[in-house]
C-alpha cells in the first residue's frame, strides 16, 4: 500500500515512515507495535532519542520479518569523532544484525567530515545498507560531496507547508539525493490549522492526512510521530485520496519559513 522510493544505491525505502522522537522508553514500545500493527514498516530513531532499545524489542517482538521493515538510526553530534563505536551501540542497542541507513545528526562544523568519512567505512563492513545525512544545507554538501566517496541517499529536513524548503530540495534533487521530510505537522502546530479545515472537510480527511499526503504527492519520504494507537492509523490512512492541482498550488504557497526544530542555516 506505501509507495517505495528507490535511493540512488539502489535501495528501496518505504516512502511513509514512523518517527520515535519523544516516545519515551516504554511509550516508544508500544508506539512501534501500533505501527507496525496499522501496516508502517520504516521506523525512524535516533541514539539522542534514547528508544533504540525499545524499537529493536518491537520489531523482533512483531514477528514481521526484519527484511520487511526498514530501520533507520543517526550518530549523535557529541559522537561525531568516534562514529564507529557509536554505530556498533546503535546497533546492540536496536539487537540488529544491521541498519537500512545510518544519518549523521546534524553538520557540526569540526566534526562532520571525519564523521562522514568514518560512515563511508561503516558502509565499507556491511553493516549499514545506506548513508546519509540530516540538517545539511547546500554549503554543507557542497563541502561533503567535494571529498566524499559515497554520496548521502537522503537529507532529512524539517519540511511542510509552513517550511517548504524548496531551494535545498532542488539542490538535493539535482544532485540524485532523496529528500526525507520530518515533522510534517510541524512538530504537532500545525493540525488544528484553522485556515485547512475546509480543504480537509473537502477530501473527507483531517488536517493532519492533508499535510501528510501533500508531502507525499511532493515526492517526499515523509517521517510523523505519535504514541495513540488512533493518530497511528489516522496518519496511516492516507493512500486512498488525492489532492487535486489547485489545492496542492494552494498548500505550496503557504511558507512562511517556520522552523520548529533545528536552524542549521547559521552552522559554518
Ligand atoms: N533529523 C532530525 O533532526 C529530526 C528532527 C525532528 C524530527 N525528526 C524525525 O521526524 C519524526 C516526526 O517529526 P516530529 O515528531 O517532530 O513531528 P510531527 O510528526 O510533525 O508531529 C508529531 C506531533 O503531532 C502529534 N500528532 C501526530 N499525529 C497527529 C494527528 N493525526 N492529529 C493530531 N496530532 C497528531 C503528536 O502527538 P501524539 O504523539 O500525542 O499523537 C506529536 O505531538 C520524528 O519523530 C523523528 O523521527 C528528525
Amino acid at each position: 500500500m506505501v509507495p517505495r522510493i528507490q535511493l540512488h544505491d539502489g535501495h528501496e525505502i518505504p516512502q511513509l515512515g514512523f518517527g520515535v522522537w519523544k516516545a519515551a522508553s516504554g511509550e516508544c514500545y508500544k508506539a512501534v507495535r501500533s505501527a507496525l500493527d496499522a501496516g508502517y514498516r520504516h521506523i525512524d530513531t535516533a541514539r539522542i532519542y534514547g528508544n533504540e532499545e525499545d524499537v529493536g524489542r518491537a520489531i523482533r517482538d512483531s514477528g514481521i520479518a526484519r527484511s520487511e521493515i526498514y530501520v533507520t538510526t543517526k550518530l549523535w553530534n557529541t559522537d561525531q569523532a568516534r562514529a564507529e563505536s557509536a554505530f556498533a551501540g546503535s546497533l546492540e542497542r536496536l539487537g540488529l544484525d544491521y541498519i537500512d541507513l545510518y544519518l549523521i545528526h546534524f553538520p557540526v562544523t569540526k566534526s562532520r567530515a571525519a564523521a562522514w568519512q568514518a560512515l563511508e567505512n561503516i558502509h565499507a563492513s556491511g553493516k549499514v545498507r545506506s548513508i546519509g545525512v540530516s540538517n545539511y544545507m547546500p554549503k554543507h554538501l557542497d563541502e561533503l560531496l567535494g571529498a566524499a566517496k559515497i554520496k548521502p541517499v537522503v537529507n532529512q529536513i524539517e519540511l511542510h507547508p509552513w517550511l517548504s524548503q524548496t531551494e535545498l530540495k532542488n539542490y538535493c534533487e539535482s544532485r540524485g539525493i532523496s529528500i526525507e521530510a520530518y515533522s510534517p505537522l510541524a512538530h504537532g502546530q500545525k493540525v488544528e490549522d484553522l485556515s485547512l479545515k475546509p480543504l480537509a472537510e473537502k477530501y473527507g480527511k483531517t488536517v493532519a492526512q492533508v499535510l501528510l499526503r501533500w508531502s507525499i504527492q511532493k515526492g517526499n519520504i515523509v517521517l510523523v510521530k505519535s504514541v495513540s494507537p488512533a493518530r497511528i492509523a489516522e496518519n496511516f490512512a492516507i493512500f486512498d485520496f488525492e489532492i487535486d492541482a489547485q489545492d496542492m498550488a494552494k498548500l505550496d504557497s503557504m511558507n512562511e519559513n517556520l522552523r520548529t526544530c533545528w536552524d542549521p542555516s547559521g552552522t559554518p
